[in-house]
């Protein structure tokens, strides 16, 4: 299964670093540091962008970047189009497809360019450089992938987790490839202050390792939504941050994991009914793992659906010992970057 997952994020990973290969990469990406991390940015040119599954305001993913968009924080990005399949399809009279008209509206009455559409086929790229973002259900994604790919996209960023297996995001790969479109995955945990702030405590700090803990907000009754909805379970779903934050900070490879240690107290695994289709969807509610590596590295990882807020802490060899760092609640205002905090344990860690 790790093995598997590790394919996930490096599969996923691979294209966006064969973009830096060649010197026709679009203004809108560059590198984050020194490291291998891209991010989008300002350039020369706008490029259109068109979202494809955008989602109900605050809580799709395409809506938060549709937002960011017309609110012009993607510097020479221009929302063109958005495609939502559901909500202005079958799912437009329930209230989520009502709120969603009314984000339709708003965002008419703010840009009357952007066009909306229920159905992909009804849309084309009008630029030679159009960027497809796909933040629909993962399980839709390599044939939404595939039709985009025909219609003449150069660029396509993916929500991760990109496909829901290997083999597709493989064969994804194959396509983009032969028909020399450039794909980037988006995993934002690798830019993120709270996880910068424990990497470099960790790495003052001899003999400390991190765990890594990513929390969602479901209630207990909302799990058997969460578990259809998120299909591909909550390691590829969920998880699969951290297992980017591992490939990325700590070399963790197919081939450098030593030893994977499932914590069987903290982890819980259910069979639930979804509302939806009725069908039983067994995952885990949360889940733990510790992985070591063939160079030496421990990394731990806890994902929870039904706690708040998340989280990297750090294991010092004092046992007492812990020092947090948390992510930002949404809409908090990030405090300036700069010195680290002082760390929450009175022992030298
Ligand atoms: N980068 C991140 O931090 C992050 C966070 C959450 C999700 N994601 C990813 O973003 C993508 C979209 O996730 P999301 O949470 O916005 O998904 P979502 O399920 O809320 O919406 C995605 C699409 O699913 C369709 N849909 C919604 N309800 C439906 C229903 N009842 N029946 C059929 N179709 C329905 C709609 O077309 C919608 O555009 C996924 O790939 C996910 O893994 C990324």
């Amino acid at each position: 299964m790790v093995r598997s997952l590790l394919l996930l994020c490096l599969g996923a990973f691979a294209p966006a670093l064969g973009e830096l290969r060649d010197g026709a990469r679009p203004a809108a990406w560059s590198h984050v540091g020194s490291s291998k991390v891209l991010r989008m940015r300002g350039g020369g040119e706008t490029t259109d962008m068109v979202i494809v599954g955008c989602g109900v305001p605050k809580r799709g993913m395409g809506w938060y970047h549709s937002t960011q968009l017309l609110d012009g924080m993607i510097n020479n990005g221009r929302l063109s189009a958005v495609v939502e399949p559901y909500f202005l399809g079958p799912g437009k009279d329930s209230p989520p497809g009502k709120l969603f008209n009314e984000y339709v509206e708003a965002t008419k009455a703010k840009d009357s360019s952007v066009k909306f559409f229920s159905n992909l086929k009804d849309w084309n790229p009008e630029k030679k450089n159009t960027c497809a973002l796909i933040a629909g259900r993962t399980a839709d994604n390599p044939r939404i992938f595939k039709e985009l790919v025909d219609k003449g996209c150069t660029h396509i960023y993916l929500e991760k987790p990109g496909a829901p297996t290997v083999a597709e995001l493989e064969e994804m790969m194959r396509y983009a490839n032969e028909k020399g479109v450039k794909v980037y995955v988006g995993y934002n945990k690798n830019v993120t202050k709270y996880v910068r702030l424990a990497l470099e405590f960790q790495n003052a700090t001899p003999g400390a390792s991190t765990m890594f803990v990513h929390n969602n907000a479901y209630k207990e009754e909302e799990l058997p939504e969460c578990f259809e909805r998120n299909a591909e379970g909550i390691l590829k779903n969920m998880a699969i941050h951290e297992l980017a934050l591992l490939v990325t900070y700590y070399n963790v490879k197919v081939d450098t994991v030593k030893e994977v240690i499932p914590d069987m107290e903290y982890s819980r695994r259910l069979t639930l009914n979804g509302p939806s289709s009725g069908k039983p969807f067994t995952d885990f509610s949360r889940v733990g793992f510790t992985v070591k590596t063939t160079e030496g590295k421990t990394v731990t990882v806890r994902a929870d659906r039904c706690v708040r807020r998340d989280a990297a802490r750090l294991m010092c060899p004092i046992p007492t010992s812990t020092y947090s760092t948390t992510a930002p609640r949404s809409g908090r205002r990030r405090s300036p970057a700069g010195a680290l905090p002082a760390p929450k344990c009175s022992a030298a860690c």
